[in-house]
């Protein structure tokens, strides 16, 4: 790849895709998207975007109005680039914990054909260490003429720009130095701001992604687990988290205690990393992350025995109002949603349960249409015997709880994400409980 400007594929245009096609035609190069699913590729072509992330629906029509950014479903367009990102889902599979591979190996099988002579794949896709070699050794005999690296991504949903365009670190697993080289021309305008590069192997590379879930995912059940001790001895987990965060070793990030991860990454890869690790003979060294999951998982039971304690065990007579719907807050994914899990739950055990978001509400009802869901926050509420706050966006941190009480027929709140100011909903006559948090 001799030539400066090099023509760039990103095949698979979900969440990582589209941000990186989109950052990708912002950087000067010549991008083509490309999907099966023609449904998504037209309304990316009419610059839309087929969820909701802070900027990012700007920044596609920019790109697109440049001309240098275009999405397709025909895989022929993919002969005009010289680079090819993979940037597919890897769900968990429907029957074990492992991931699914059958969309990374069909992006490779469609690409084949299209191949240029020198030209590079490039995976971004989280995968099963040893999947890169895999793939390697299959395309030395069906496309000699290519080579493969694999750089994985770490954007946070709600910063998919930032992460993209000013990451902490690229890490690129290579088997040769043109690779590299290569990639160092495309990152360039990154390199440039500083970002630390690193240089790994294929299995490494793909490591540093897992591994990077599975930690931040034990800091957050290693504070849920501190929120239940705290429970158990009449402590405060805000308090505690506040003051082991101040330890640089420890440092305050990722130590906010309440009803645990979801998302479309922390669960499933963790999950993935533990079936990859038995298959590998690793089992053990692993077997935290079982207790990691179970941990994070509990978060969600005890929310619903806080719910059962204030009202009854048998919670048929009983309007709940939940307010969050999305897996975090900035962001419409439901993927593995705990605030969605806990309205499930309490909507199966009989309560009627109504839900509102301020962005998720359309991907919630075709994953729950047993739940009920409200436009506002008013509607959520009113005549409700009790608020579970679970997904802390700033609008529900904004809420003067003094306005609210009248709604409710009983001024009872479960604050689920240790957000809100204790002091002021209590001062306006709320029955206040978080996780972690004695109520004394
Ligand atoms: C994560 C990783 O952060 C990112 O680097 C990777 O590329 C993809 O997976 P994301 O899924 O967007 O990103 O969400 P993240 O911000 O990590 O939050 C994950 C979950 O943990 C959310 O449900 C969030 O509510 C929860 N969380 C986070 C906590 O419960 N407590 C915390 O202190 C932080």
């Amino acid at each position: 790849m001799s030539h400066m400007n090099p023509v760039l594929s990103v095949i698979g245009t979900g969440y990582l895709g589209a941000t990186h096609a989109a950052c990708m035609s912002s950087l000067g190069f010549t991008v083509v998207g490309i999907d099966t699913d023609k449904e998504k590729i037209a309304q990316l072509s009419r610059g839309e975007l087929p969820f909701y992330e802070p900027g990012l629906d700007e920044l596609l029509k920019v790109e697109i109005a440049s001309g240098r950014l275009t999405f397709t479903s025909d895989f022929s367009t993919a002969a005009q680039a010289d680079i090819h990102f993979i940037c597919v889902g890897t769900p968990q599979k429907a029957d074990s914990l492992a991931a699914d591979l059958t969309y990374i190996e069909g992006a490779v099988a469609a690409l084949v054909p299209y191949l240029k002579p020198g030209s590079l794949i490039v995976g971004k896709s989280t995968v099963p260490v040893g999947t890169a070699k895999k793939l390697l050794d299959q395309l030395a005999i069906t496309a000699p003429q290519a080579d493969l690296a694999w750089n994985p991504e770490f954007l946070r949903e709600g910063f998919a720009i930032e992460d993209t365009l000013r990451p902490n670190r690229l890490v690129v697993g290579v088997t040769n130095d043109r690779a590299e080289e290569i990639l160092r021309e495309v990152y360039a305008p990154l390199l440039a701001l500083g970002t630390p590069w690193i240089r790994a192997d294929l299995p490494t590379a793909e490591l540093v992604k897992v591994a990077a879930n599975s930690f931040l995912a034990t800091k957050i059940s290693f504070i849920n687990a501190m929120a239940e001790v705290c429970e158990a001895a009449g402590g405060d987990v805000t308090v505690l988290a506040q003051a082991i965060g101040y330890d640089p070793r420890i440092g305050n990030k990722f130590l906010q205690a309440g009803i645990g991860f979801g998302g479309g990454c922390l669960p499933k890869d963790i999950r993935a990393f533990m079936a990859r690790a038995e298959e590998l003979g690793a089992r053990q060294a692993l077997e935290f992350l079982r207790e990691i999951d179970a941990i994070n998982l509990r978060a969600r039971q005890r929310v619903i025995g806080l719910v059962r304690a204030e009202l009854t065990q048998d919670l048929g007579a009983y309007k709940i109002a939940v307010l969050g719907a999305a897996f975090k807050p900035d962001s419409d994914d439901v993927r593995d949603s705990p605030s969605l899990d806990i309205a499930a739950q309490l909507r199966a055990a009989g309560a009627s349960v109504t839900v509102h978001d301020p962005k998720a509400i359309v991907n919630a009802k075709k994953r729950f249409p047993d739940l009920t869901f409200a436009a506002s926050v008013t509607e959520c509420i009113s005549g409700s015997d009790l608020v579970l706050h679970l997904t802390e966006w700033r609008e529900y941190r904004d809420l003067n709880p003094a306005d609210l009480i009248s709604l409710v027929k009983n001024p009872i709140i479960i604050d689920g994400r240790n957000a809100l100011n204790r002091d002021r909903w209590i001062a306006a006559g709320w029955k206040f409980h978080a996780l972690g948090r004695s109520n004394a």
